[in-house]
């Protein structure tokens, strides 16, 4: 473990946080691009309805999952539309790289890859929950032509079909408000799993965005009774530094903070300092 880093708590920061803050908001009037533009496209909702749909299925996604990735309606962003990398990626899935969405949940990145041309074939979900990637379906309205296989795996189970069947065959692995969803001991842990996932050809890519903040932290979510660690883009790479030296395998990190609008949307602790933090990892050797 690298000089500074304790092994359970990380490079600490800043005092400890607790997130009382809300998780759900008041019903959208409006859907933007470019989940309108997946939910009018590929799934063949009438743009008059799209409101009233994606409405209802976050009401009963959130009874069941009363988590902030439900009830504000983090399931539209499409993160990576985001990346300049999004062109050369979604070509390499295109000729028959392997592309993982890990942590899926509802799967919106998949459906935008499909909607663009992605072979279904070539195009994996994995989450811990089942439910949760059904309900992707009754999102998209696609459970019949949709074609892509979802693995219903707990990330840590070594015996899981994740990890005894994918292992090093991925080209592609988007991991989006997924790692912090973890402390730092466990987040070093999914680091090296994932690693494990990726094809071991130089240039083979994980991304993703997810909640860090301006000091790292650990931050305690009562309502669901967890602490999870956030970082900065200079404690993320470090994280993936130390995971990659474990693992014996060379990776450039790129880790920028970029803008936040939940943040602003829906009045989360200011003390908290919450960013958002995208990356992209790629192996080097
Ligand atoms: C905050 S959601 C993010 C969903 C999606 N990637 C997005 O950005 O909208 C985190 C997801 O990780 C999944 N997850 C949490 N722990 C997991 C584990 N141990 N193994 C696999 N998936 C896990 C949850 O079920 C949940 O769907």
């Amino acid at each position: 473990m690298a000089q500074g880093y304790s092994q359970e708590d990380g490079p600490v920061e800043a005092p400890p946080g607790v997130m009382n803050a809300k998780t759900i908001c008041e019903p959208l009037s409006e859907i933007p691009d470019p989940a309108r533009e997946v939910l009018e496209k590929w799934s063949q909702i009438p743009s008059a309805d799209v409101v009233q749909h994606v409405n209802d299925v976050r009401d009963r996604a959130y009874e069941v999952y009363p988590w902030p990735s439900i009830g504000l309606y983090q399931f539209l962003d499409i993160h990576m539309l985001g990346f300049d990398s999004y062109p050369e990626i979604l070509q390499s899935i295109k000729e028959g790289g392997l592309f993982l969405d890990l942590g899926c949940c509802f799967a919106q990145e998949i459906r935008q890859l499909v909607l663009d041309g992605a072979p279904a074939e070539n195009v994996f979900g994995a989450d811990l929950s089942i439910d949760l990637m059904n309900m992707g379906y009754k999102l998209f309205l696609d459970e019949e032509k949709l074609g892509v296989r979802f693995i219903t795996s707990d990330i840590f189970d070594s015996q899981s079909t994740l990890r005894s069947e994918f292992k090093g065959r991925f080209s592609v692995i988007h991991a989006s408000n997924f790692f912090h969803v973890f402390p730092w001991a466990k987040t070093i842990e999914v680091a090296k799993i994932t690693l494990g996932l990726l094809s071991d050809q130089p240039g083979s890519t994980i991304l993703g965005t997810q909640v860090g903040t301006k000091r790292a932290k650990n931050v305690a979510f009562p309502h669901v009774n967890k602490t999870a660690f956030f970082h900065t883009p200079g404690t993320w790479k470090k994280l993936w530094v130390i995971a990659a030296e474990e693992m014996g395998i060379q990776v450039d990190v790129q880790a920028t903070e970029s803008y936040f609008p939940s943040h602003d949307l829906h009045g989360w602790p200011e003390e908290l300092e919450f960013i958002r933090l995208r990356f992209q990892i790629r192996r080097l050797s």
